[in-house]
């Protein structure tokens, strides 16, 4: 059987879950595909820092172009994070014609459509299913699912640091500061958690949604953005003696021509759906012309979960490559929708 061999950048949280799923879900993958999944080499900041898992004989670098000039290499995952370096990164994998599968909001929700194009040009994939609501399966829902209806608001709990610590203060009256702690401890929070708490990586997320559901690009400057920081004890407990929990929602809304989209603390009635999404969990409801409310749930952080949506993208990408080098398709919709992506 024939060995599609992989490029990792970044070996933290997500990166360490890939590196596990690649290792463990072999026979799924290649049942599946018929081909096997290999990671070859993997680029770090730091090589000498003691890692959680073991890489056996898989090369571990610093040096990027370990990757880029390895003409072995068919796919690249990128869980690095951040927009810098990550972009300049992202772009010298596509024009070394390398397809690339990215959990990176950040630089998706600011500089998608630039790399997009970029990909196009050299007749790459490049898939971000992790990106959004880390393990729920939303953007190819949108794109597969909702392809013939039109979407009039997807909404949400999209962050699950926030949503962990706010849970964390309803039900146990922890404080703020210490449920942040844990979150950091559990692998949910960005590096630097501001993003988080701020309503920052909400909002890019919602970038990415109002894209896929309305073809529309919206930017950080179109949103009012809110975090949590301000929400206090009292606030959770005063709340939930008048009926509500207060989640972190992020809204986008088709609006005439264009979209409404926000990121805030909201007044959740506990019998909403939404208020019942508990710790690092995330929803999204997608409220569509035809089909009405519909809603995904499933954990929005975390390493395994994250690293489930950038296999199901390793698995699209090697379909299409399959079906590039053999003629060979796949009967159903992602191996097409890929294919499409990438041919155009
Ligand atoms: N920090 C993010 C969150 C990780 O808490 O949701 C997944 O994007």
């Amino acid at each position: 059987m024939n060995t599609i061999k992989i490029g990792l950048i970044g070996l933290g949280t997500v990166g360490t879950g890939v590196l596990q799923m690649v290792m463990n879900n072999q026979d799924k993958v290649s049942n599946i595909t018929g081909q096997n999944l290999s990671v070859k080499t993997i680029v770090v900041h730091d090589v000498n820092k003691p890692r959680n898992v073991d890489t056996g004989d898989i090369t571990v670098t610093d040096d990027l172009n370990a990757i880029i000039d390895d003409p072995e290499i068919k796919i690249v995952v990128e869980v690095m994070g951040g927009v810098h370096p990550a972009k300049e990164i992202i772009f010298k994998l596509l024009n070394a014609k390398k397809h690339v599968v990215t959990a990176n909001k950040d630089l998706i929700a600011s500089a998608g459509e630039e790399l997009a194009a970029i990909a196009r040009e050299n007749h790459c994939d490049l898939m971000y299913e992790a990106s959004v609501a880390g393990g729920i399966p939303i953007l190819r829902t949108i794109v597969n699912s909702f392809s013939a209806d039109n979407i009039i608001e997807v909404k949400g709990i999209v962050n699950g640091t926030t949503n962990y610590i706010l849970t964390q203060m309803q039900q146990h009256h922890w404080k703020y500061e210490d449920a942040l702690k844990k979150a950091q401890e559990l692998g949910f929070a960005e590096s630097d958690p501001t993003n988080d708490v701020a309503g920052i990586d909400a909002a890019y997320k919602m970038i990415i949604l109002s894209q896929f559901s309305f073809g529309t690009h919206i930017t950080m400057d179109d949103m009012a953005v809110e975090g949590i920081q301000n929400i206090q004890l009292s606030d959770v407990k005063q709340a939930a003696a008048f009926g509500y929990t207060i989640k972190l929602l992020g809204i986008a809304r088709r609006i005439n021509d264009g979209v409404f989209a926000e990121v805030g603390p909201v007044l959740v009635p506990l019998d909403h759906p939404l208020a019942t999404i508990n710790n690092e969990n995330n929803a999204v409801m997608v409220t569509g012309q035809a089909v009405g409310d519909t809603l995904f749930y499933g954990p929005g952080a975390g390493g395994l979960p994250t690293a489930n949506s950038v296999l199901s993208d390793i698995v699209s990408v090697t379909k299409n490559i399959v079906l590039k080098t053999t003629g060979n398709s796949f009967n159903n919709f992602q191996a097409e929708v890929s294919s499409a992506a990438a041919s155009e």
